[in-house]
């Protein structure tokens, strides 16, 4: 798109609208993911010279189709769950199994067991499995979520390092998890940290590896530090998306001080956000006062992130691309809540009932969060 060639040419959308028209016309509420924005992406990621394999955090998106097209690209895959996991399985039995990385929070025992017996990376964030638990852990193999001891993100939601959030194993406690690893002969092979979402400073990520650095020194033999995901891209277009270069030279620096690693980053958003739009059509319009209210057949159940997080996509009468804005108007969703707003003061054309609107960049954390609240089916999905 425009940020990543910095030409003004055509978004996929923009390309693709009589298809998309189309689409919304046949199938109602509907996701759509476009296939090749999904593979330039992962091309961007694989750009980043000096790290070493990129897993795709598959709860940005679990489409089958998308996790397809990220294994033909080359990607392994970060999971948060055993139903995560069981969903690669199933579509990729041949899989290494060591391009999985399981990585859940306070997850039950039998989750662990059932990750260990398959052979997949396990990640500890915390000390409590191995000291409740230890004789599932004797003799194997593990990843450890550090806590660098601060977080990073587009909402306090979504920041997941610090002594608030309850991610990861503080630093304070690395001595005993050493002792713990020694008792139970355990290999610490890799270190892992994710700080949170959305982030936009490319220094980000060379900041914790070098904290993993210092943990990997206290521990000894680490092979792997995996920098988590967390990558930003912009909602709207007034925003930029994170500056990957930038990252790529300041991760090559540290690369270059630490050449005895192999570096990994697991991303979901990055990958997926902006190969997605979410198609609805205008059911009604209202004003009331000086308010005037575009109506649309699908809101908090297919999208929750402007509710969740305030978050503000670009959002267009797909219909009357080429009319001009001239009104400014809340689009709104038909369940029970007054926080069902896909978009608040949002200029836009004199939009009429059967319009097709569209809001974009919501190919990440869009499908995944939704629900069947007010027993309105979500929208379905489509890889085009
Ligand atoms: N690795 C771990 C361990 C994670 O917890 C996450 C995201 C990722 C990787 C991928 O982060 P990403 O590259 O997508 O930022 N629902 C929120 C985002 C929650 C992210 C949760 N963890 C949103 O819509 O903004």
């Amino acid at each position: 798109d425009r940020e990543t060639t910095g030409r003004e040419q055509p978004l996929w959308w923009e390309e693709r609208r009589g298809e998309l028209l189309d689409i919304a016309a046949e199938s109602g509420p509907c996701y759509v993911y476009d296939r090749e924005t999904l593979k330039k992406y992962a091309g961007l990621i694989r750009g980043i010279g000096p790290v070493d394999y990129a897993l795709y955090a598959m709860k940005a998106n679990a489409n089958p189709e998308v996790l397809r097209t990220f294994r033909e690209q080359g990607l392994g895959f970060e999971c948060v769950s055993i139903g995560e996991v069981r969903r690669v399985l199933d579509l990729f039995p041949d899989i290494d199994r060591k391009e999985i990385l399981f990585t859940p929070n306070f997850a039950p025992r039998s989750e662990y067991e059932e990750a260990l017996d398959l052979g997949i990376n396990v990640t500890l964030d915390n000390i409590y499995p191995l000291q409740q638990w230890p004789e599932l852990f004797r003799g194997e193999e593990l990843f450890l979520r550090i806590d660098p001891g601060h977080g990073h993100g587009h909402h306090k939601h979504v920041k997941t390092g610090g002594m608030h959030s309850k991610f990861g194993i503080p630093r304070f406690e690395i001595e005993e998890v050493a002792g713990l690893a020694g008792e139970l002969d355990l290999s610490i092979k890799g270190l892992h940290a994710h700080i949170g979402s959305g982030i936009k400073d490319p220094l980000s990520w060379k900041q914790t590896a070098i904290i993993l650095h210092k943990v990997a020194r206290q521990l000894g033999g680490v092979e792997i530090l995996d920098l988590g995901g967390g990558f930003g891209i912009r909602e709207n277009d007034t925003e930029a998306h994170l500056d990957i270069r930038e990252l790529t030279q300041s991760l090559a620096q540290f690369r270059e001080a630490h050449p005895e690693y192999t570096l990994w980053v697991e991303p979901g958003r990055f990958l997926v956000a902006v190969a997605g739009v979410l198609l609805t059509t205008v059911t009604q319009l209202k004003g009331k006062g000086k308010v005037k209210y575009v109506g649309v057949d699908t809101g908090m159940n297919s999208f929750i992130r402007p509710a969740l997080y305030g978050a503000r996509h670009t959002i267009v009468d797909l219909s009357r691309l080429d009319e001009p804005n001239s009104q400014s108007v809340n689009i709104v969703g038909p369940i029970c809540e007054s926080g069902d707003k896909l978009g608040i003061d949002r200029l836009f054309p004199q939009a009429a009932e059967g319009d097709v609107v569209l809001i974009a960049n919501t190919g990440a954390y869009g499908q995944v969060m939704s629900s069947h609240y007010n027993l309105r089916p979500p929208a379905q999905e489509i890889v085009i």
